[in-house]
Formats: structure tokens, C-alpha cells, sequence
């Protein structure tokens, strides 16, 4: 019997919770992330409302590019926290409509409701449901994707955006996918659509017509994974998680530095807004990981493992300081840091199931 498989994923997420705080933004263009300073910022745009997209604005564009796009747009720094309670009601949401949920990212969950609903037309419903009760309870949209697989779920989802809903029939896995570009499935990155490219092979389609030996020889393993992607095949299993993976934050200067008093304290507050997202989904972490990129874009990263997981902010922050430390002695300025936290475990809900999932 074929599996009933719905993945959401919310429709331009910072920036629809803004244009929500914030009213009077409602059908202008919005973009979240480094202040464009007139054109001079550094650092990029983490995504943009619809409205802003119609310029040309998209997910990490360098703000400056966005700014020369459409200055009259409204920039806006992140809110984490915000951004994490919505998260964080959405998840509840979508958690009580499902018998296996496993979340992927802030705004992007998988359910598995095959023993509960019956039909297709069944799962149409439930979607437009969950779609109603979160626009009316956090008043956000989102766009939701139904299929057999997990791999199908999610382009459906992303098919007809914003507040999009696509349903692939079993059996059509293989013609919904043909038209679309390679760069679709998951796990294609522009390295192998690059790949791919030169051989010839731009859409899915195309893809799954290629001989499994032609792959397997081109690429390896992957090959094997194109093949079956490409013919809508996916095995595997809605894995209930609790929760994000990773939480990873980065700041680019205004200016390189090697003033260790600013890069403290940009670490400091990028774990602050890291700690009020962990919190907010009830999580603690094993795993603080430092980035420094320098002037010359060379890029390095330290991590520790804690020997416990925990909530504890100042124990993540001296973590942070010993490994960003290890930089001082290079004698390059540094452009950009970042944070990771890691090996995020559930504080509470079945806590074992969770252990197991991140080990
Ligand atoms: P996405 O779901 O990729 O994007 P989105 O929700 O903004 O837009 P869409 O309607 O296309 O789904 O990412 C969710 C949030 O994650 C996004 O609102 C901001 C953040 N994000 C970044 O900070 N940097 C990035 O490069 C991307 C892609 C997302
Ligand atoms: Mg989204």
C-alpha cells in the first residue's frame, strides 16, 4: 500500500512573521538580514518577501546586490526568537494532524498520516485543514506537498508557492517529476547539475532516461541515488526527530578585524539569539562549533563536544571563546565568524528515540 506523505514548508518565513509584526509591511517588498547601508553593507539578504522576489531578490544574495535591486525596499535585521515561537507553533500544529513528524529546519517539516487517511482526496483535506489552522492561529501561510515518498513531498511542496498545494497521485511520481530541472532533488547541488549539465542532462526527465551504468560510472554512488531519485523512488522512512539538527548563525564585517574585543562580542550575541531559538524548541546541545573566514576568504572551523548536552548559555560561550581563540595567532584579519551548535537533543519529549536519532 502506498505511504500518504505531506511535506510543509512555510512561504518566505522571516519575512512573512515581519510583515506580520509589522502590518503596514503587508504587499510591500521585505528583506531580512544585513543592514544594506545604503548600498555599502556586507553580508547577505536570508530571504525576502514575494513581493521582493519580483525584483530579483532571493535567500543569500549579498545585501548590496539587493539593495542596487529594489532600494526602496524595506531591510530588516533578523528577530530569532520571534521567528523560533512561530517555528515552534507551527511544528505543534503539524505535530497533532500526524502519526510520524519529523521536522528538517525551521520552517520545514515531514508527516507520515498513511494510517489515518485513506484516500488522496482524504489527504487533500487534512492539507487544506493544516493550512487553515495555521494561517488562523499564527496567521502565516505556508505551501504544502502530498506524495508516496519523502523526496516527491518535498518538490511537491515547493511546486506552487506561496500558499501552494500539490498532490502527486502514486503512479505519477515519475511524469511529475520529468519537466522539472535536475537541481530539484535533494542532494543536487550546483556542482553536480554542473555535472550533470555537460553530459547533456538538464531535467529530471532526462535524468532518469540516462542508463543506470552510464551514472554509475560517471558519478559512483550517487549515480545509483540520481537513478532512483530520478525515477521518483524513495524508501525512506519519516523519521520522528523533534526538532532541528543544527543551528548555525554568521556575521560578516563592515570591516576585517583582529580586534579580539569585537569578535567576542559578535560571537557572544550570536549565540544569545542561537540559545533563544534552542530554547524555544525545548532543546539542548552537545556540539559548539566556531567558522572564521579571513580576509582571503580562506574559511576554517573548530568544534567541541561538551561532555554533556546542555541548555547552559555560559557554558556555550566559553566553548566559543576557547576555539575562536586559536585564530588570534594568524596574522590575517578575519571577515566573517559564525557559531554552530550541534548534536541538539530534546529536553524532554522521548528522550531515548531522540538519543538514538542524533547518534
Ligand atoms: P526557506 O524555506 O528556504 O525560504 P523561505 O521560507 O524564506 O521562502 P520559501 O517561500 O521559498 O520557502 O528558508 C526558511 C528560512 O530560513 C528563511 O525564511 C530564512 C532562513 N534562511 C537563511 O537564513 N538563509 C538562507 O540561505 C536560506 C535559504 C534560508
Ligand atoms: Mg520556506
Amino acid at each position: 500500500m502506498p505511504r500518504i506523505i505531506l511535506h510543509l514548508d512555510m512561504d518566505a518565513f522571516y519575512a512573512a512573521v515581519e510583515q506580520r509584526e509589522h502590518p503596514e509591511w503587508k504587499g510591500l517588498p521585505v528583506v531580512v538580514g544585513a543592514d544594506p547601508k545604503g548600498g555599502k553593507g556586507r553580508g547577505v539578504a536570508m530571504t525576502a518577501s514575494y513581493e521582493a522576489r519580483k525584483f530579483g531578490i532571493h535567500s543569500a544574495m549579498p545585501i548590496s546586490k539587493a539593495y542596487k535591486l529594489c532600494p526602496s525596499a524595506i531591510f530588516t535585521p533578523p528577530n530569532f526568537p520571534l521567528y523560533a515561537a512561530a517555528s515552534a507553533a507551527v511544528m505543534e500544529i503539524l505535530r497533532s494532524h500526524a502519526d510520524k513528524f519529523e521536522q528538517v529546519s525551521i520552517d520545514e517539516a515531514f508527516i507520515d498520516v498513511t494510517s489515518r487517511i485513506s484516500s488522496q482526496s482524504e489527504a487533500e483535506k487534512r492539507a487544506a485543514a493544516i493550512k487553515k489552522e495555521i494561517i488562523e492561529k499564527e496567521k502565516l501561510t505556508s505551501s504544502i506537498g502530498i506524495a508516496s515518498n519523502k523526496l516527491v513531498a518535498k518538490i511537491a511542496s515547493d511546486y506552487r508557492k506561496p500558499n501552494g498545494l500539490t498532490i502527486v497521485e502514486p503512479g505519477d511520481e515519475s511524469s511529475f517529476l520529468s519537466p522539472l530541472p535536475v537541481r530539484k532533488l535533494i542532494g543536487v547541488g550546483e556542482k553536480t547539475e554542473l555535472a550533470l549539465k555537460e553530459i547533456g542532462i538538464n531535467t529530471i526527465g532526462e535524468l532518469a532516461a540516462a542508463p543506470m551504468d552510464f551514472l554509475l560510472d560517471e558519478f559512483g554512488k550517487v549515480g545509483m541515488y540520481l537513478h532512483q531519485a530520478a525515477n521518483g523512488m524513495d524508501d525512506s522512512e519519516v523519521e520522528e526527530s523533534y526538532g532541528i539538527k543544527t543551528i548555525n548563525r554568521n556575521t560578516t564585517f563592515d570591516e576585517d578585524t583582529k580586534d579580539e574585543a569585537i569578535l567576542f562580542a559578535t560571537v557572544d550575541e550570536m549565540l544569545e539569539d542561537a540559545h533563544s531559538h534552542l530554547a524555544a524548541s525545548n532543546f539542548r546541545c552537545k556540539t559548539v562549533g566556531i567558522l572564521a573566514r579571513y580576509e582571503d576568504f580562506e574559511t576554517h572551523t573548530r568544534e567541541k563536544t561538551l561532555p554533556e548536552a546542555t541548555t547552559d548559555l555560559s557554558m556555550m560561550k566559553a566553548t566559543a571563546k576557547q576555539l575562536l581563540k586559536q585564530f588570534f595567532s594568524d596574522s590575517r584579519k578575519i571577515r566573517q565568524v559564525g557559531i554552530r551548535l550541534a548534536q541538539l537533543e530534546a529536553v524532554d519529549r522521548k528522550q531515548k528515540l531522540v538519543n538514538d536519532y542524533f547518534t
